[in-house]
């Protein structure tokens, strides 16, 4: 089962499949988390797209596109996935619509996370994770167990966000308005759209995604 993860930033996209990771054995693919490990590592990718994200701007579409296919070209038939930040525009819904004809998949559902806009800076604002292995974490609604120390693999260091400051999320809502929500119109007409209450608490999240992807 493939599915699409659709939100504003801090709508709970990689919180909540990090979950369906875990629970369902499906693969998390987020062109942020590639993007990040491509600025990271210093690839060509890397040093393109570092100041287009850190101005919470938008990396063009061939470029996230291909990401995506290379993952789903590497990825096992029988592993479901959940596309987290991608696509963004319509032409990259357009791709991915190409990508999973060429590797004989077929989306399933598109999960929209309603949120208040309010909300999403706090969110953002404060939120860290591990820097060993990536857990998402809130310094007050997603805290670790133990004070300091990662639940998953007991690493002690976090990190931040060069784009989670006020300022860029702002841009990134913008760009979330204009280019990014238009596309569910094109997914309704197929009906297979469902919207969570994004406001709800983080296990009350997963259960409604699990309940859709139950049927
Ligand atoms: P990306 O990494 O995709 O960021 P984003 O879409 O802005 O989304 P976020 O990761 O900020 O939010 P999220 O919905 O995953 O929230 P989270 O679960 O962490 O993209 C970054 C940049 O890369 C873009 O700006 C762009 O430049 C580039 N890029 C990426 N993909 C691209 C593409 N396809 N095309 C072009 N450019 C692209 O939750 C946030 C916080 O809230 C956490 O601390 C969490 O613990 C907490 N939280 C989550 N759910 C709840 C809840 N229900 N209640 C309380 N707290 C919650
Ligand atoms: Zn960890």
């Amino acid at each position: 089962m493939d599915i699409i993860l659709l939100g504003p930033p801090g709508a709970g996209k990689g919180t909540q499949s990090q979950r369906l990771e875990e629970h369902h054995g499906m693969r998390q693919l987020s062109t942020g988390d590639m993007l990040r490990a491509a600025v990271k590592g210093g690839t060509p990718i890397g040093i393109k797209a570092k100041h287009i994200m850190d101005a919470g701007e938008l990396v063009s579409d061939e470029i996230v596109s291909a990401l995506i296919d290379a993952e789903l070209e590497a990825m096992g038939d029988h592993v479901g996935a959940i596309f987290d930040g991608y696509p963004r525009t319509a032409a990259q819904a357009e791709a991915l619509d190409e990508i999973l004809a060429k590797h004989n998949r077929k989306l399933d559902h598109v999960i929209e996370l309603e949120v208040n806009e309010d909300a999403l800076v706090d969110r953002i604002t404060g939120r860290f994770t591990c820097a060993e292995c990536g857990a998402g974490y809130h310094e007050r609604y997603n805290l670790p167990e133990v004070e300091g120390v990662c639940d998953k693999c007991g690493s002690t260091e976090f990190k931040r966000r060069p784009d989670d400051n006020e300022e860029t999320v702002r841009t990134r809502m913008q760009e979330y308005r204009g280019k990014t929500a238009p596309i569910l119109p094109g997914y309704e007409e197929r009906g297979i759209v469902s919207r969570v209450d994004g406001m709800a608490s983080i296990d009350e999240v997963t259960t409604a995604i699990e309940n859709i992807l139950k049927g």
